[in-house]
């Protein structure tokens, strides 16, 4: 009797789309990996005049060549528009193809017709190279945090401007600079304002949200702020507080039903497991009712990183691996909430336009020539679905301790602590 070893349960025949740092990145790293049992038999481009490196493998630029193709039993989707990649994926479900994609953009804005075409189909639509790149948080969030209830989960979730940050706080290296650098190394998206308006952050977010705690949320439904309008002098004033100011996505119950989730620019202190994570690294802190505290830590950005997750996501189609959505499936529903009090720092070049009103409670503020500040508690719907704070001449940033409620239950602590003469 023939034993099946794992690696010959069943060969995988790629069609790859897209040739780009994702799409090279995966070839590569199958070309290395040879005893993985996989073979990219086609690669669908968008030009045939562009020059490769790799003459003897299949281009074409028609996708039907692929998805025909009856020998391929696997679609890599790399390519950067999400409605030419929902296509192809909608194409290659019907044709009996599982489909392996890093596009966050295709899964966050269309993730509830993935899940019913990966029903009607039978077939599975694996993307943890769409989140964080090489952190493996997807499968773990699916299956490892299944039972153990999550509390929040927060993180840095973009590498170009976790990297033009770090380039800016710990070189003193210039934000454009360091945008072409983010460009050069191939971590930037196609389009880099997605990166720096912190769209792509929102995006993964999502995805968290949906795999942590079962929320299905259009990511234009988040307060999201990315690190275009961070300042010269807020970058001052972190420095001389010894922080940094990084882009933190945070997913946090407001109650036992309520869930909030947001992208803003953060002040860390040197304590926060954030705070060092630098250049193109990712960094997740999941926190839980029972293991406690989680800390991951990977590349989040780069060709190899990318297809490192689209590697793992292809072995574990071998063993017919799909997402189950346990926990978007299940009863218990937390309802998705942008009420909730946050402690952020506004600040602009003039006292004027600092938006006092807006807050509930003002713990600083600062008037000088040039730079003008208040930090303060605000509710969050103040943000949410406004524009008052995207105002050119302000710029907003979360404090280390975001959530106010954090504050309350800090100083409460405190207090019990001197009345207790502790
Ligand atoms: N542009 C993305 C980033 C690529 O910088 O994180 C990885 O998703």
């Amino acid at each position: 009797m023939e034993i099946i070893t794992p690696a010959k349960r069943k060969e995988l025949v790629i069609g790859l789309f897209g040739f780009g740092v994702v799409g090279q990145g995966v070839f590569e790293v199958l070309t290395k990996t040879s005893s993985f049992n996989a073979r990219i038999k086609k690669i669908c481009i968008k030009d045939p005049l562009k020059k490769r490196r790799f003459s003897e493998t299949e281009f074409t630029t028609d996708a039907n060549l692929l998805i025909e193709d009856k020998e391929i039993n696997v679609i890599v989707e790399a390519i950067d528009d999400p409605e030419a990649a929902l296509h192809i994926l909608r194409r290659s479900l019907e044709k009996g193809k599982s489909v392996v994609t890093a596009n966050k953009m295709l899964v966050a804005s269309h993730l509830e017709e993935i899940i019913s075409l990966q029903k009607e189909f039978g077939l599975p639509v694996l993307y943890e190279g769409a989140c964080c790149a090489s952190i493996p948080v997807i499968r773990n969030l699916e299956e490892y945090y299944d039972n153990d209830l999550l509390r929040s989960i927060r993180g840095i979730v973009n590498g170009s401007t976790n990297y033009i940050l770090s380039k800016i706080f710990n070189e003193g290296i210039d934000y454009n600079h360091a945008l072409l650098e983010a460009k050069q190394n191939g971590f930037a998206e196609s389009d880099p304002s997605l990166d720096v308006l912190g769209t792509d952050a929102a995006n993964k977010l999502s995805l968290l949200l949906t795999h942590g705690f079962g929320n299905i949320v259009d990511p234009g439904n988040f307060i999201v702020e990315g690190i275009k309008r961070i300042t010269a002098n807020d970058i001052k004033h972190a420095r001389t507080q010894r922080q940094k100011i990084k882009l933190v996505a945070t997913i946090r119950k407001t109650d036992e039903n309520k869930i909030t989730a947001l992208v803003l620019p953060q002040f860390l202190n040197e304590g926060d497991d954030l705070y060092s994570v630098d250049d193109e690294f990712n960094g997740l802190v999941i926190e839980s009712s029972f293991a406690d505290k989680h800390f991951l830590k990977g590349k989040g950005a780069g060709s190899y990183p990318t297809a490192a997750a689209i590697l793992s996501d292809l072995s574990a189609l071998r063993y017919d691996y799909k997402y189950e959505y346990k926990k978007w499936r299940s009863n218990e529903y937390y309802e998705f909430t942008n009420d909730c009090q946050l402690r952020i720092h506004v600040s602009s070049l003039s006292v004027e336009h600092l938006p006092s009103d807006r807050f509930i409670e003002i713990e600083e503020q600062h008037c000088g020539p040039g730079h003008s500040w208040i930090t303060g508690i605000i509710n969050a719907s103040q943000l949410a679905g406004h524009d008052w704070w995207k105002h050119e001449e302000l710029s907003v940033i979360g404090c280390c301790d975001l959530f106010a409620d954090d504050i309350k239950d800090k100083r409460i602590r405190r207090l019990s602590l001197r009345l207790a003469g502790v």
